[in-house]
């Protein structure tokens, strides 16, 4: 059996940060990721999809068929990229895969929603780290209108869904032109092309769901940070992002894996822990404001300047 990997995409590449079109070439075109945590994160997933259904998953009536060429896509790149994992034998539309990872077989007839037990997005998305979000593109515009969404970074796939691309980054202090230059660079993505980026933010305490309808359950933990706690409480989190066009709907799917360093690991790394810190003392308000580390920013800068 193939050794899971360690992984962490450290976004940090300057001294300091603004926004940007980041998106790169995805190579090797894979946008699923198995790191040591997946036993872990897929028994999250499915904790959550179990107990607030109503909040990680939704699928608009007509999107089946770009949900079955999700399906298609993952899991002809799980059994290309990782053998030893995931197999697939199929008879025409007949298809059995397996997960050997967790020891599971599942039958379906490829295209019969009446043979999986979930939606088809949802029952992929049981299978990988990732959280996977389905883009309609018509009208010239991209809409929210498919996800299963368990580790948001303090959004509402409830709230957002159905909405357009601009619609869905209104929070986001960066100037509109440069939304709009990402807007339209989606738009044209095509299929076999798929892009990558990396985002990053902040939290306090260990959890990959930050969603607002949990907020009481996570958010007061930001006013608690301490010269004592801030190297095991304060979280960098950073979302591996890659945009992949379908090409029978024409929908772009959007997956996101979440990496989690504290502080204090972070710091084990010179290199990262100096770029953090001139980031941090860098930062305008608003952009700090906005990934809610204002409570705390000044104590996670004196922790990084204690370890130089
Ligand atoms: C196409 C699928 C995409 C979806 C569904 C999506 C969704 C989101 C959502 C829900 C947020 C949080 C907004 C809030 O605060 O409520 C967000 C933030 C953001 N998105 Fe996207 N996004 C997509 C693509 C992109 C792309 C391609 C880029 C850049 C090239 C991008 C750049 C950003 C940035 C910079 C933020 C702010 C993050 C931060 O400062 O922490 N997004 N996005």
């Amino acid at each position: 059996m193939m050794a899971l990997q360690q992984r962490f995409p450290f976004p940090l590449e300057e001294n300091s940060y603004f926004y940007s079109n980041n998106l790169k070439p995805l190579q090797p075109p894979c946008c699923i990721q198995l790191t040591t945590e997946y036993f872990h994160e897929v028994a999250e997933k499915r904790r959550l999809l179990a107990n607030h259904p109503e909040r990680c998953f939704h699928a608009l009536p007509g999107t089946l068929a770009a949900q079955w060429e999700v399906v298609d896509e993952i899991v002809h790149q799980l059994v290309d990229t990782y053998p030893d994992c995931f197999t697939l034998e199929n008879r025409g539309d007949e298809w059995t895969f397996r997960n050997l990872l967790l020891n599971e077989t599942e039958q379906f007839t490829f295209g019969d929603s009446s043979t999986l037990p979930v939606q088809p997005l949802d029952w992929i998305g049981r299978h990988v780290q990732e959280d996977l979000l389905l883009m309609v593109q018509r009208d010239d515009d991209l809409h929210l209108e498919a996800g299963q969404l368990c580790f948001p970074s303090a959004w509402s796939l409830t709230f957002d869904l159905g909405m357009a691309f601009h619609e869905i980054h209104r929070p986001v202090p960066w100037n509109h032109e440069l939304a709009e230059k990402i807007r339209r660079f989606l738009l044209r993505v095509e299929a076999g092309k798929p892009w990558t980026r990396v985002n990053w933010a902040m939290h306090v305490g260990r959890r990959l769901d930050l969603s607002p309808e949990a907020f009481h359950e996570w958010g007061p933990a930001r006013y608690q940070v301490s010269s004592e706690n801030v190297a095991d409480e304060v979280q960098f989190r950073v979302e591996e992002q890659c945009v992949l066009r379908l090409p029978g709907s024409n929908a772009l799917l959007f997956s996101i894996h979440t990496y989690l360093k504290s502080v204090g690991e972070l710091s084990q790394n010179p290199d990262w822990a100096q770029k953090l810190h001139s980031v941090l003392v860098t930062l305008p308000e608003q952009v700090a404001a906005y990934k809610g580390l204002t409570a705390y920013r000044a104590q996670v800068i004196e922790y990084l300047e204690r370890c130089q």
